[in-house]
């Protein structure tokens, strides 16, 4: 399992980097730690694990679980929910998910989500990475590429490229794909009361169409993917969690021999 760096570093350079010695040579090494083939492998390396899923798929408790057994294990853990996680993010989201808020434009919200995660990569995931730390991420790109692509119609290229461009291509190690079936989420949703915000009020379909994009993206990247039943009790669940994190921190320690 790797990382998956679909393109060279798009960090924009200064003068002095211009042409700088090893920029080319050194694929994707930024900040000290490695982006790219060797992602996770190297001493200090943090290492990114994302969790998705529809609303109501569970993914908070879970987010809460792993976390806790993270800190068990003493390992260095860092948690960024998206959109949010730094001040402007929480802003942010407060914007994009509120149910006043007048009709955007598709490509508008991929670019508000985007806003947010490049505060939240520069602010807290680039450095807890550097730090060495295993970074949890509540959502990250492929929720853009769910929501706004296989939900609302939005050009993948076009999310492809506005993410690539915020995260320098950056993929997680291991992305948790908690499958629920949309209508499942909703009930669930329903049954804790919970005031549903803008996106969670869009129709069955659209959350349908979600879920189908999630699990196309997973067939596209097995590798990185784990797809976990989510209507599942939630200990099961986290067991599965709970095996999959440690084999992608078992490759890390090995250097992906392992
Ligand atoms: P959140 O409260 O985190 O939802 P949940 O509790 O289900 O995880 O709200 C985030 C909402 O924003 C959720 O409806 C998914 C949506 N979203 C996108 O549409 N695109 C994105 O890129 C991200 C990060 C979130």
């Amino acid at each position: 399992m790797g990382a998956s760096r679909p393109e060279p570093a798009q960090r924009p350079r200064g003068p002095e980097q211009e042409g700088g010695p090893g920029q080319e040579g050194v694929p994707g090494r930024q900040n000290g730690w490695v982006m790219g083939p060797d992602a996770g492998r190297g001493a200090g390396a943090g290492i990114l694990i994302s969790l998705e899923g529809v609303e109501g798929s569970g993914k908070s408790t879970q987010c809460r679980l792993l976390l806790a057994w993270l800190r068990d294990q003493g390992v260095a853990v860092t948690t960024v929910r998206e959109p949010g996680g730094t001040d402007l993010g929480e802003r942010l989201r407060a914007i994009v998910l509120d149910p006043a808020l007048g009709p955007l434009r598709p490509e508008t919200e991929v670019l508000l989500f985007a806003a947010a995660r490049s505060q939240a990569f520069v602010e807290r995931i680039e450095p807890a990475l550097s730090r060495g730390d295993v970074v949890v991420c509540d959502r990250f790109v492929d929720s853009s590429a769910a929501y706004q692509g296989a939900g609302l119609g939005v050009d993948a290229e076009f999310i492809r490229r506005v993410n690539d461009a915020v995260t320098q291509g950056l993929r997680p190690q291991l992305t948790i794909l908690l499958d629920v079936p949309a209508g499942v989420g909703r009930e669930r949703r329903r049954q804790a009361a919970a005031e549903l915000d803008r996106i969670e009020r869009r129709d069955i379909a659209y959350h349908e169409a979600v879920r189908t994009g999630y699990l196309a993206l997973a067939r596209r990247e097995p590798g990185r993917f784990m797809v976990v039943d989510g209507t599942g009790d939630p200990e099961t669940v986290h067991d599965a969690i709970q095996g999959a994190v440690a084999r992608a921190l078992a490759s890390r320690a090995t250097g992906g021999r392992g």
